[in-house]
């Protein structure tokens, strides 16, 4: 298949693309938080070929991208009074709400759960393409299962290049990783999966808000996760990533004593130079949204750099920051060394 490239802010671009997804094909679009794998969310065999893109387990539910609130109560069987609260104060943005789905929601969606995610995103080209397309989209991130979310179409591309009808570039993202997850399902409210929107800003709306043990901690052996994702390993680059924990000092000195062909670091802006291994960025120490905005983008430089051990600054999981450390954990699959 040959992937058509498409320009958000050509006019006759968001109506092709509005066209494929009506017709059954996938196509790649922009959002704040990442790039999307776009279908028809009421149509279960365009749903289908997204899981086929991305190699992705069929028992991990997607999310579903509205462009107007009113279209949110044909989705789900009804919605309470805190989640209009909190769609109110947040929507459109970086967050999805779980609530119990519709029968119009189909299986390959919900992935066999009695609920729906859904989400309304700020980008104006996510909500121009799903005007356009006149349907609700189910979109995973529009990366390979397994690998970092993309944020550029240029990484996007990298994923589904032959495996998707077309690409709308909509330029970098600005968030830089996915929306938070909450369920509204469950009493009290429940933090799935941190982002853009920080637990202390739901908790500013829907007073208590337990966090899941899965957000910082990996699964025990048999355990079913609340959100079916994260049981899979996640955000990963070929490289072995570790977590180095520890200050700046200490930092250093262990990384420089690792120094071989192959070792590479993932630090803080301005920290590369006392370093002697190669390294990336990912965002000033303190600057938790840069650190958003860079932590994909720096996971798939160190692979373009050949990288087989990253040795990443610990993130400090605050605001933010709880959504950075979130991922990198995943990246590396839980290896966290402590330095003093
Ligand atoms: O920012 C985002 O949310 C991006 C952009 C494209 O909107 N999308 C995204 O989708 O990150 P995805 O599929 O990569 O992640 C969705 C997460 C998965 O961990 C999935 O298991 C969880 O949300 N999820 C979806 N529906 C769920 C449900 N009904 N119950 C529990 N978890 C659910
Ligand atoms: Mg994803």
């Amino acid at each position: 298949m040959k992937t058509i490239r498409l320009q958000a802010d050509h006019p006759a671009d968001i109506i092709r693309a509005g066209e494929i997804l009506r017709q059954g094909g996938l196509v790649g679009i922009p959002t704040e938080t990442v790039y999307g794998l776009a279908a028809d969310a009421l149509n279960g065999e365009a749903v289908a070929k997204i899981f086929k893109a991305k190699g992705r387990p069929m028992d991990n539910p997607l999310i579903v991208h509205i462009s107007e609130i009113s279209q949110w109560k044909k989705l789900v069987r009804e919605i309470p009074e805190s989640a209009r609260k909190l769609a109110e104060t947040y929507w459109p943005g970086p967050l999805t709400i779980i609530l119990p789905k519709s029968d119009c929601i189909p299986d390959e969606v919900s992935a066999g759960l009695e609920t729906v995610a859904v989400r309304f995103p700020a980008h104006p080209a996510a909500r121009a393409v799903i005007e356009a397309a006149g349907t609700p989209l189910a979109a995973p991130s529009g990366n390979l299962s397994g690998k970092p979310s993309p944020t550029t179409a240029h990484t996007m591309l990298e994923d589904m290049d032959g495996r998707i009808e077309a690409v709308l570039d909509g330029g970098p993202c600005q968030v830089g990783v996915e929306s938070t997850v909450v369920t509204l399902a469950t009493q009290p409210p429940r933090l799935l999966r941190p982002g853009g929107i920080t637990l202390e800003q739901l908790r500013q709306v829907l007073g208590e808000v337990e966090m899941d043990e899965a957000v910082l901690n990996p699964l025990k052996a048999g355990e079913h996760p609340a959100s079916p994702g994260m049981k899979y390993k996640h955000y990963a680059p070929k490289a072995n990533v570790i977590i180095v924990d520890g200050p700046y000092e200490s930092y250093c000195a262990y990384v420089n004593g690792q120094k071989v062909p192959g070792v590479a670091a993932m630090c803080y802006n301005g920290e590369e130079a006392r370093l002697e291994v190669p390294a990336v960025c990912y965002g000033g120490e303190e600057d938790y949204d840069e650190q958003a905005r860079e932590v994909f983008d720096a996971l798939r430089k160190l692979d373009e750099l050949g990288a087989k051990t990253v040795y990443a600054r610990c993130p400090e999981p605050k605001g933010v920051g709880l959504a950075v450390y979130n991922r990198l954990i995943r990246a590396a699959g839980f290896e966290v060394l402590h330095v003093d």
